[in-house]
C-alpha cells in the first residue's frame, strides 16, 4: 500500500473524525517515507513515535465521544482499538530490537494503512451512522 491518501468514501460524516484521520494519514505517509528512504534509526523513530502518540490521542477522542453518547457497540469498537494499540506497542518493541527489518516494512507499509482504512470503513462508519442517527453533535 504504502502511502495514502485522503478520499471522500473515507468520511464518516463526523468533521472532528475525518479531520483527525486525515492527520493520522499524514503522520502515516511520513513514516513510510521515513522506512522507505532509509532516513536512520532516529528519523523512523521519531516518525513512528508522532504516529503512535497520534494515534492514542485519536482512539481517546472516538472512546470519550463514544461514552459519551451511550454507544452501544464501544466495547467491540474499542476492542479493536486495543488490538492496534499492542500491535503498535509491539512493533516500537521490534524496532528497538532489530531496526528497520523487511517485516517492520512490511507491518507498516502494508498491515498498518490497510487497517485504518478498514477500520474506518467498517468501524469507525459505524459510529457515525449512530452519531448521525441520535443527532449527537460532536465538535
Ligand atoms: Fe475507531
Ligand atoms: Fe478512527
Amino acid at each position: 500500500m504504502g502511502k495514502m491518501q485522503w478520499q471522500n468514501s473515507l468520511s464518516v460524516g463526523i468533521d472532528l473524525i475525518d479531520n483527525q484521520h486525515k492527520q493520522w494519514i499524514e503522520y502515516y505517509n511520513d513514516t513510510v517515507e521515513a522506512v522507505a528512504t532509509q532516513k536512520g534509526q532516529a528519523q523512523v523513530m521519531k516518525t513512528l513515535g508522532f504516529l503512535i502518540d497520534y494515534t492514542e490521542t485519536h482512539f481517546a477522542t472516538e472512546e470519550r465521544h463514544m461514552t459519551a453518547g451511550r454507544y452501544p457497540a464501544l466495547p467491540e469498537h474499542k476492542a479493536k482499538h486495543d488490538e492496534l494499540r499492542s500491535t503498535l506497542a509491539g512493533l516500537v518493541k521490534d524496532f528497538e530490537d532489530e531496526g528497520v527489518t523487511p517485516e517492520l516494512k512490511k507491518a507498516i507499509d502494508t498491515f498498518l494503512g490497510n487497517w485504518l482504512v478498514q477500520h474506518i470503513q467498517e468501524i469507525d462508519m459505524k459510529f457515525g451512522a449512530y452519531a448521525k442517527q441520535e443527532k449527537i453533535v460532536i465538535s
